[in-house]
């Protein structure tokens, strides 16, 4: 099951309709929160100079990725596509605001991490939906998130979970990119589950 999700960086250059942005953006709004506190905050990111600024954060840190890769594995690395921030349509950073007081503390005084994982929740709620509309989606984590907060000019109390890129699939493709690339294997869920 949901072997079509697949995290996308390799896009078309043609506009997804708006409507089908905000049916993407709308996933988030239904997700399961802790205490109910819709922690998620949602940047749209148009302008060309804060794209840029994103961008060289991704090859800064891309390329500090690469020099900490060892020797046997740099060359794959610096082979594989780890972002489609040049060519996605629509680019949405996500934050979670570790501030705001909704949902009253509730569930997250011993586990205080869960209003980042109820964001998370949000993202892959927006992930499932693109998809099933045949858009795709690809998460960028290799970011220096202080940088992205100053570049996108978002509030210090928010910190970053994702960046997304988002935009029509130059294919669909039913295994994993990094799969494809001889980087890394699914290995499947028997020696992940444990009976006690
Ligand atoms: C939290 C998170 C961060 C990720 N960051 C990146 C990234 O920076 N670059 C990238 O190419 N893929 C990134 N991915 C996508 C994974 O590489 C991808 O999910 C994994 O290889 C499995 O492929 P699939 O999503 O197509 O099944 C990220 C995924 C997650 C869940």
């Amino acid at each position: 099951m949901f072997r079509w999700r697949r995290d996308v960086r390799r896009f078309r250059h043609d506009a997804v309709p708006e409507a089908m942005i905000e049916q993407i953006v709308a996933a988030a709004a239904s997700a399961p929160s802790v205490g109910l506190s819709e922690p998620w905050r949602l940047v749209r990111v148009d302008e060309a100079a804060r794209r840029d600024a994103v961008a060289a954060n991704f090859s800064e840190a891309n390329a500090d990725a690469l020099a900490a890769q060892p020797d046997e594995r740099r060359a794959l690395y610096a082979s594989l596509k780890l972002a489609g921030l040049r060519d996605a349509p629509v680019h949405l950073a996500v934050f979670c605001d570790d501030a705001d007081g909704q949902g009253g503390g509730l569930g997250v005084r011993t586990m205080p991490e869960m209003k980042r994982y109820s964001v998370v929740c949000a993202v892959m709620q927006m992930w499932l939906v693109a998809r099933t509309l045949g858009v795709g989606m690809g998460w960028v984590s290799i970011l220096d998130p202080a940088r992205l907060t100053r570049d996108l000019d978002t509030p210090d109390d928010w910190s970053l979970i994702a960046y997304l890129c988002i935009g029509w699939p130059e294919e669909d493709q039913a295994d994993p990119e990094l799969q494809r690339a001889g980087w890394e294997d699914r290995n499947g869920l028997a020696a992940r589950v444990l009976n006690r």
